[in-house]
């Protein structure tokens, strides 16, 4: 069985908890669990399979520690890499910017040549844009612990087990 890499950026830990959850449930014995503040694109460049979660700050950007990394993505080669995101957004206060940094990494992955699976349903989530919906659904998971934290557990069993197959 193949590791899969999970990456995450979190500024208040609420992307961190759901990367331990996600974790916990896919079983930690296939996951390596980073903090992209402490990695680099060539740790990334290590895994067919590759976890990606980042939170959404200012108007629509990415969670602080991805912007270190971002620019050697560049020179990250996707071509058989399978990907799958998840974002942490609040709907309510951010109702036009909801889940864009999920988004923004979303279109790097993609544009490098990532195989991208964990498209997510946009019902049962209320705001007005999001630069993560793309051809009718969210790109990855998307998780809004400021409103709908109760959701968060029962979201991920479902996510995991629609993707695990496809990154193991
Ligand atoms: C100042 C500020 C700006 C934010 N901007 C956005 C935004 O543009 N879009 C969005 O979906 N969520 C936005 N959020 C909500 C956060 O993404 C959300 O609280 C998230 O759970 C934080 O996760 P983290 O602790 O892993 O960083 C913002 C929150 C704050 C406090």
């Amino acid at each position: 069985m193949k590791k899969i890499g999970l990456f995450w950026g979190s500024q208040t830990g609420n992307t961190e908890n759901a990367a331990d959850l996600i974790a916990a449930v896919i079983g930690y014995e296939h996951v390596d669990n980073y903090n992209i503040r402490d990695v680099g694109a060539d740790t990334l460049a290590g895994y067919d399979s590759l976890l990606i979660g980042t939170s959404t700050w200012g108007a629509g950007e990415l969670q602080d520690d991805w912007y270190n990394v971002f620019p050697s993505l560049d020179s990250l080669d996707c071509r058989g890499k399978t990907v799958a995101f998840f974002g942490l957004g609040d709907q309510l206060s951010y109702g036009d910017y909801f889940l864009d940094g999920m988004g923004i990494l979303y279109e790097k992955f993609f544009e490098r040549g990532a195989k991208v699976i964990g498209a997510w349903p946009a019902e049962g989530y209320d705001y007005s844009g999001s630069r993560a919906f793309v051809h009718g659904s969210f790109v990855g998971l998307a998780l809004d612990a400021d409103n709908q934290d109760h959701l968060s557990a029962s979201r991920i069993q479902q996510w995991v087990s629609l993707i695990r197959p496809a990154l193991l």
